[in-house]
């Protein structure tokens, strides 16, 4: 039986109250999930000696929730990372949307899905949060109606479901933005990674996709096709990587679905082991490069690259590259997407 409990987690500048709620299995292990930005902010697994890891970064307060710029956890939106200039065409009309990375719109613009707070509704398995999305919410077209659900399994699988309906065509790319560290801290470069992809959208240097795909084949240090570190290539004299100063690119998955790993993290350390699997069509490695010095939780500081992001999407800026299936959600469609991260023993 999963036990849920609902606490308060503190009020924000405006004075709004912020929950938070956490699921516990039979096992006793955990997750944990915030109302503010529809945040994953804890998950309690075992490691090999049976003691309990939380696999992922978070802040203690929501002060530093509010404060951050790395969108520790939260879901993102309506467009998960890049869209060039910040300007998309849909049915021959031209669209801008916020620009808030250099020249380029991210990850939903100024106030994105992760600034604000949802409405929360438990059920026995899960807390389902949504929120109304208005017509012209950062320049994005159609009333958006999107409900993301979080479930915990009694064998430690946190499951992900978006759902989304519009009244107005309009683009969507809903992602989770967790930062994984599967020994609890410290650097994520030791951390084996495998991914179910033979290419990867080739990145300018503000890691904007230009439309090229480029087989892992001709690019070894961006292959993880066998599972290796992420540390073992990355200061690899390899201009994808250059550009972008670590990992940061969209793999195109071979496989999707519920029957199919996407992408397999380890950590050898606390043996640890993190399965994915997704309906999505891609994969946004992040091996968070530009995670800045900060305090994280309980008092210990987080830097650049101790975590690595497995943010399943479509692939961004996919209208102005031509990339298929492209990021539109039409009206009387339902967007029905599901990421699942199942946590085990090596
Ligand atoms: C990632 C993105 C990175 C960076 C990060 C947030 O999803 O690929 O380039 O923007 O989010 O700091």
């Amino acid at each position: 039986m999963i036990t849920i409990t609902k606490e308060s987690f503190g009020k924000l500048k405006t004075g709004e109250e912020v929950s938070l709620f956490r699921m516990t299995n039979c096992c006793g292990s955990y997750i944990e999930v915030l109302d503010y930005g529809c945040t994953l902010k804890s998950i309690c697994v075992p490691n090999r000696l049976l003691s309990p890891v939380d696999v992922c970064l978070s802040y203690d307060s929501i002060a530093e929730y509010e404060e951050q710029d790395g969108y520790l956890g939260a879901v993102v939106g309506r467009h998960a990372n890049r869209i060039g200039n910040g300007k998309f065409e849909l049915n021959g009309k031209k669209y801008s949307v916020a620009c808030n990375n250099g020249p380029n719109h991210l990850h939903g613009g100024i106030r994105g899905f992760d600034k604000y707070i949802w409405q929360a509704h438990t059920d026995e398995t899960g807390v389902s949060f949504s929120r109304l999305s208005p017509d012209g919410e950062e320049g994005y077209p159609g009333n958006l109606n999107v409900c993301v659900r979080y479930g915990w399994s009694e064998n430690n699988e946190l499951s992900i479901h978006y759902t989304a309906d519009t009244d107005a065509d309009t683009v969507i790319n809903l992602t989770n933005h967790c930062y994984f560290n599967l020994n609890g801290g410290g650097t994520a470069l030791e951390h084996v990674l495998w991914v179910n992809s033979h290419s990867f959208c080739e990145n300018d240097s503000n890691c904007l996709p230009t439309g090229r795909v480029v087989d892992t084949a001709d690019c070894p240090a961006m292959d993880f096709t066998l599972p290796k570190s992420i540390g073992r290539d990355i200061n690899m004299d390899d201009i994808n990587l250059k550009n972008a100063g670590g990992y940061d690119h969209n793999y195109i998955l071979s496989e999707r679905g519920d029957n199919f790993a996407a992408a397999m993290l380890t950590c050898p350390q606390s043996g640890i082991d993190m399965t994915v699997s997704t309906t999505l069509p891609g994969i946004q490695v992040y091996s968070a490069n530009f995670l800045t010095e900060r305090r994280g939780k309980n008092g210990s500081c987080y830097s650049e690259r101790d975590a690595v992001c497995l943010e399943t999407q479509f692939f961004p800026n996919g209208l102005a590259c031509g990339f298929e299936p492209a990021p539109v959600l039409k009206k009387g469609d339902s967007f029905d997407e599901t990421t699942r991260y199942s946590f085990s023993l090596v």
